[in-house]
């Protein structure tokens, strides 16, 4: 027995020094002081040693049992710091590499159409404002000199969440809202998404609009025409002709619809503009006195005009778009050429 433990004293160091995985580690203790090793075997066989030898030997074989435990807890220590280190290395960062490039997008038209007719308001001191999408029936009809019986509601489609409640057709409400906080002069712009039951290649459910309203003392349908000019010679050509057309609104008092010379043939009449040389492109009027009255403002002191018009539509003409669902089936060939 005193052979054997001299023999695995020499050895075991040996041993353990080229182990580096805690498998290996783990096997190597077991052979030794696991259930069936070599050292639980010669503890089981100390009773076997004579009692003068047995009190020696048994403190050699504990010693020796100790120096392996303790032994293998440093190899395991020294195992598991060196996977750490291997995985630090493993994933040290390289700040010498080229960053990633991530491809640029592009504006969606309807963007470009909104941020270009900002653009040339915020130049002209309008203010921007926005308002909410479900709206009251007072602000999107009543307060516009729409009644409830007013046939002009039969040309909004309108999404009604409840009897008082609905998804704004047009961008007007937000006209009411600013009027009913600020008093004159005014001169904002609104722009947003608008909704209405309706859907074919020129009307989706949801499309954009962009309400005007300037109001101030002595405001005429000059100032007008002339903010309207620098607005659509400023979008499409420095020399489009515009003109105006009788029309009615019931908030505008007179109303009239603006048409430009048809972008495509230049007023000599195309399919686009149905041979006309014309195309209309929005609507706008004198705020009518009794929308003054419903916000609290005196029509006899005051006055102001308003115009609305549809993004798409402009983007449409602008960048000759067919069909106005193009704009939002995010489809990427269409969408990367702007
Ligand atoms: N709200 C109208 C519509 O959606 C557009 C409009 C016409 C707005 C005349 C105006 C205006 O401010 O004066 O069809």
């Amino acid at each position: 027995m005193e052979e054997e433990l001299v023999k695995i004293k020499d050895e075991y160091r040996k041993q353990l020094q080229h182990l580096v995985s805690e498998t290996e580690i783990y096997q190597f203790k077991s052979r030794y002081i696991g259930r069936n090793g070599s050292i639980t075997h010669l503890i089981k066989e100390l009773k076997n040693v004579s009692p003068e030898k047995r009190a020696s030997l048994g403190k050699k074989v504990n010693t020796l049992k100790k120096d392996i435990e303790s032994s293998v807890d440093e190899a395991l220590k020294r195992s598991r710091e060196l996977k750490k280190k291997q995985k630090i290395l493993e994933q040290e960062l390289d700040v010498t590499l080229p960053g990633r490039k991530s491809p640029l997008g592009s504006k969606h038209p309807v963007t470009v159409i909104t941020d270009k007719i900002v653009g040339i308001f915020s130049s002209l001191g309008f203010e921007i404002i926005e308002g909410p999408e479900v709206e009251l029936d007072f602000f999107n009809f009543e307060a516009l000199n729409i009644p409830k019986d007013h046939p002009a509601r039969d040309m909004h489609d309108t999404f009604y969440i409840s009897d008082e409640v609905l998804l704004r057709t047009h961008t007007s409400p937000v006209q009411i809202r600013t009027m009913q906080k600020t008093s004159p002069p005014l001169r904002i712009i609104c722009p947003g998404k608008v909704y209405r039951c309706d859907s074919d290649v020129s009307h989706t459910p949801m499309f954009h609009q962009l309400e005007g309203l300037m109001i101030d003392e002595d405001i005429s349908m000059a100032d007008l025409k002339g903010v309207l000019t620098i607005l659509i010679q400023q979008i499409f050509d420095n020399d489009t002709l515009i003109r105006f057309r009788p029309s009615f609104f019931p908030f505008t008092e007179p109303s009239a619809e603006v048409d430009i010379q048809c972008v495509m043939c230049r007023g000599n009449g195309c399919r686009v503009c149905s041979s006309t040389g014309w195309l209309e492109i929005l609507g706008c009027g004198m705020v009518h006195p009794e929308v003054f009255k419903n916000v609290g403002y005196d029509p006899d002191k005051i006055s102001g005009f308003a115009f609305g018009l549809g993004i798409e539509r402009i983007a449409m003409l602008k960048f000759s778009i067919n069909d106005i669902r193009l704009f939002f089936e995010n489809d990427l060939r269409f969408l990367s050429q702007f």
